[in-house]
Formats: structure tokens, C-alpha cells, sequence
């Protein structure tokens, strides 16, 4: 199979600056497409550029300021998108907020309004955004990053995986509501050796890996290849669906999980 799959595409990542974004933006612009990172700070995504410029590729990187959870800000990234490229072929829902750990009946309603208006409104904002631009049009591939808490039952974040759960079902919906011109797709990861999760991960790796089928925690690069067969021509017949890649923690008998 060739390595340049998305040859000439262009695609779009929100959260694109660091972590699971950027991982899904290298592997992008090593497969040959044109890249736009959006994010809150500007800083991260002048970093985040140079480490791409660095990886093999022709297409072009454009980083825009947004904020996912503001639709105004994904109006303003697509139509920036479409002037510079003229089209968006792929669109990456990644960025996620998680402002709240706790037990769900203590959350208080500013942080769930905030965790609903990035996590779950901002899909759908964004993926209205590249629809009307481009993809009812010349269709396209919509990859929603959602996370296997979205499944299970986890302390402490169970409002924002109820965001999560929420992006799976909304992943089923828009692929029925946007057939055959476009596909949607989602990941749900397990943990992933991010700055996100690092406070969850980080001093005790040894613990959290030992019951785990596949004996180590996910990287960016497990996401990142997941995310090419989904934007590619590979996956032409996928929408819809849920790729869980957590090294089979969900695949443990009952009473080892955890
Ligand atoms: N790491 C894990 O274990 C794990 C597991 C399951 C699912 N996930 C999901 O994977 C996705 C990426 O997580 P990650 O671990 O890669 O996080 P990360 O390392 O913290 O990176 C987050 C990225 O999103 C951007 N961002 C944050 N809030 C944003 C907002 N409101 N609007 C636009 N951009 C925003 C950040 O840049 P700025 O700060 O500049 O905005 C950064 O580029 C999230 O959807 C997360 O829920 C992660």
C-alpha cells in the first residue's frame, strides 16, 4: 500500500498543537495531505508547525487560533481553510475539555456548560462548519476523538465521559444524516501518554499497565494510525463506528478491570 494516502487532501485538526492532535497531523502530513492545526495559543501552534516542517512532505501547514468550543472561531478556521486550499476533505474533532473531577452529583453547572459546549456542541459546530463549506459538496471524512470512557464507568470524570459517550452516538447519528458524502467516524482511546493524562499515568505506569492484554499504555502514534486508515480510501466502506484502541482494558473479565 502506498504511504501517501491522503495525497493532496487537506485537513483540518482542532487541538492540533500537541498530544493526540499533533500525532494525527504528522501522520497526515507524512501520508501527503495539507494540514490546519487549530488551538487556543498561539505559541503552541508556531511549535507545534516547526515540528511538522521538520517531518517529510509537500503539503502546506496553516495554524488558526480557535477555540473549539466557540462556533463563531470554527466559521472563521473553515472559511480560512477554504481560501488558502479551497476545500476540506478531512475534519479531526480532537480538542476536549475536562474541568471537572468528582462525583457527578457535585458538579457544578459553569463547568458542565463548559464541558458540553467544547466536547460536544463543538463537535457538531465544527463538523456543520466543514459540511456546508466543502464537504455536501465533494464529500469527506469526519474523525471524531472521543475515549473509551465513553464505555466504562471511571471515577471521577464521569460527566465528561458522558460528553464522550454523547460524541459516539452523535458519530452513529451524523453518519446517518450525511451519507453517502461523508463518513464519520470515531476513536475511543484508552489512556494515552499525553499532557493531558499525565497526572494519571505518570507515577504509577507500572500498576496501571500490569493487567493490561498488550502490557503497555497507548502512545500518540496508536491514535495517530488509527486516524490515517479513517480519513483514507481504506476505510471507504466504515461510518458510523467506534475504533477502541485501550490495549484491551475493555477486553478484561470481569473482576480484573481496574
Ligand atoms: N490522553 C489520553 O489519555 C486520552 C484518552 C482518551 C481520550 N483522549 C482525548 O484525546 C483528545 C486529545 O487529548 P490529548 O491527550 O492529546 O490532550 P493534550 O495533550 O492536552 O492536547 C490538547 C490539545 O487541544 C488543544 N485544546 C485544548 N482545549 C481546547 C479548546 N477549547 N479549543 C481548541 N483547542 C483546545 C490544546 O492546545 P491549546 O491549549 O493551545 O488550546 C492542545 O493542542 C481529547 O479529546 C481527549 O479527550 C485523550
Amino acid at each position: 500500500m502506498s504511504t501517501r494516502t491522503l495525497d493532496g487532501r487537506v485537513a483540518v485538526i482542532t487541538g492540533g498543537s500537541r498530544g493526540i492532535g499533533l500525532g494525527i497531523a504528522a501522520a497526515y502530513r507524512a501520508a501527503g495531505a495539507h494540514v490546519v492545526i487549530a488551538a487556543r495559543k498561539a505559541p503552541g501552534l508556531a511549535e507545534a508547525r516547526a515540528h511538522l516542517l521538520g517531518i517529510e512532505g509537500d503539503g502546506e501547514i496553516h495554524t488558526v487560533v480557535a477555540n473549539a468550543g466557540e462556533p463563531d472561531q470554527a466559521e472563521a478556521c473553515v472559511d480560512t481553510t477554504m481560501s488558502r486550499l479551497g476545500r476540506v476533505d478531512i475534519l479531526v474533532n480532537n480538542a476536549a475539555t475536562n474541568p471537572y473531577h468528582g462525583d457527578l452529583l457535585d458538579l457544578d453547572l459553569p463547568r458542565a456548560e463548559k464541558t458540553v459546549r467544547v466536547n460536544q456542541y463543538g463537535m457538531v459546530a465544527w463538523t456543520r462548519c466543514a459540511w456546508r463549506a466543502s464537504m455536501a459538496e465533494h464529500g469527506g471524512a469526519v474523525i471524531n476523538i472521543a475515549s473509551v470512557g465513553g464505555l466504562v464507568v471511571d471515577p471521577h470524570i464521569g460527566y465528561y465521559n458522558a460528553t464522550k459517550a454523547a460524541m459516539l452516538h452523535m458519530t452513529r447519528q451524523l453518519a446517518y444524516e450525511l451519507g453517502p458524502r461523508a463518513r464519520v467516524n470515531a476513536i475511543a482511546p484508552g489512556l494515552i501518554k499525553t499532557e493531558l493524562a499525565r497526572a494519571v499515568w505518570e507515577a504509577r505506569e507500572d500498576i496501571l499497565t500490569a493487567a493490561l492484554p498488550m502490557r503497555r499504555l497507548g502512545t500518540v502514534e496508536d491514535v495517530a494510525n488509527a486516524a490515517l486508515f479513517l480519513a483514507s480510501d481504506a476505510s471507504s466502506w466504515m461510518t458510523g463506528q467506534t475504533l477502541v484502541l485501550d490495549g484491551g482494558a475493555t477486553a478484561l473479565p470481569i473482576g480484573v478491570a481496574g
